[in-house]
């Protein structure tokens, strides 16, 4: 089956009673039991409830993979899947990963004994060396990374990784399951704000981790039963609702980035332009091998001041101002006062954040208009 096919009817089929022809909500916290300890399959909703269930079957089919597991968030699935490693325990990160991401495991996790360190390795070399002799637990990343859509060789990678027993786990939000399947390319665990690209509305939060490893989705289930990261009945229906319309919406949002991003490219007022899908993007050759698509996420950095570019900002009428990505609306992050404000300005300038950035999800409207607007907006600069 297509990927289209599978968002629309893997993980439910009417059911029986009354041929609903889209899944009921489950809002209940708990389940009637045949006998003491004999359940129909659930207990407690902080457990596993059939909209949960739904939505796993769902994603791990649009991942390609055996197992999905939700959660809460994005954040409350990273959680369960860290609290599985011991203290001692080593993880490698490559630069770029979510500003979320690195303060969970700064902030909680590096109390528990659990070391988390960053690197920019300079060649494959460099990275291969750096896990031959630290011997982390996991080497974690995300490609394409925020706000710079570099784009990393995952199945190199993972290959390298492999070499020394080392688990990859990738953080596939940007890319989302239409565009990339990191597990087919040798990764051993994918995680997901489904609150992005997945749910697409900008209405709900959510996780999932999707693995192959029948041990590890045990281990999920009970983390996120003992945590209580849970996801509601009814934000996880959300959730599959949003998917059924992800392959049409994927293709508008890459469509709609390519258009933004070569508008951009070519005016003088933008000193440089971020889309993995643009020729010129210098990874755009390991970008078109592993994705299926490129995505909708645009960064540019404009020849304008901080003030200048703030005012830009201000002036876009079609672009919320607002963290966050992946729904049908188009979006506009400034990186260096928003989602990457708590890093110090030297580290930000050192990752090439510069105070002229500016992230823009790009959404499912007219791409005529959106270009409209951005091209009045630099006009008022
Ligand atoms: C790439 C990426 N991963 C993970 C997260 C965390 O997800 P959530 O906000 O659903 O906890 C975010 C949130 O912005 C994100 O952008």
């Amino acid at each position: 089956m297509k990927f289209a096919t599978k968002a629309i009817h893997v993980g439910y089929q009417p059911e029986k009673v009354h041929g609903a022809v889209m899944p009921p909500i489950y809002m209940t916290s708990t389940f009637e039991q045949e006998a003491p300890g004999e359940t129909r399959g659930y207990d407690y909703t902080r457990g596993g409830n059939p909209n949960f269930t739904i939505l796993e079957e769902l994603l791990a089919s649009l991942e390609d993979a055996k197992y999905a597991t939700v959660f809460s968030s994005g954040i409350g699935a990273l959680t369960a899947l860290v609290s599985t490693l011991k203290p001692g325990d080593k993880v490698i990160g490559i630069d770029g990963v979510y500003g979320g991401t690195y303060r969970l495991f700064h902030r909680i996790f590096k109390p528990f004994g659990i070391s988390f360190t960053s690197v920019v390795p300079t060649s494959h070399e460099e990275l291969d060396t750096i896990l031959k002799t630290e011997k982390p637990k996991w080497l974690f990343f995300e490609t394409p990374t925020n706000p710079l859509l570099e784009v990393f060789d995952i199945e190199l990678l993972a290959k390298t990784a492999k070499k020394y027993g080392i688990l990859t786990i990738v953080d596939n939000t940007f890319a989302s399951p239409y565009c990339q399947n990191p597990l087919n390319l040798g990764v051993d665990i994918v995680w997901h704000s489904t609150t992005k690209y997945i749910g697409g509305h900008s209405d709900v939060i959510g996780g999932a981790v999707v693995t192959n490893d029948p041990d590890l989705k045990k281990e999920l289930n009970f983390r996120r039963l003992s945590l209580g990261v849970n996801p509601s009945p009814f934000d996880t229906w959300l959730i599959t609702r949003g998917v059924k319309t992800l392959a049409v919406r994927m293709e508008q949002h890459q469509r709609n980035a390519l258009a933004v991003a070569t508008f951009l490219e070519n005016h003088p007022k933008v000193k440089k332009v971020y889309y993995p899908g643009l020729p010129s993007h210098p990874h755009h050759a390991i970008a078109k091998k592993q994705m299926r698509g490129f995505s909708g996420m645009v960064s540019a950095e404009f020849n304008l001041s901080l003030e200048q570019t703030k005012k830009l900002i201000s002036s876009l009428k079609l672009f919320a101002l607002a963290e966050s990505l992946g729904g049908v609306e188009s979006l506009v992050n400034h990186p260096t006062l928003m989602t990457h404000a708590s890093i110090p300005a030297e580290e930000r300038l050192r990752m090439g954040i510069a105070e002229g950035l500016i992230r823009f999800s790009i959404g499912i409207e007219d791409s005529a208009d959106l270009i409209a607007d951005l091209d009045k907006a630099l006009q008022n600069v």
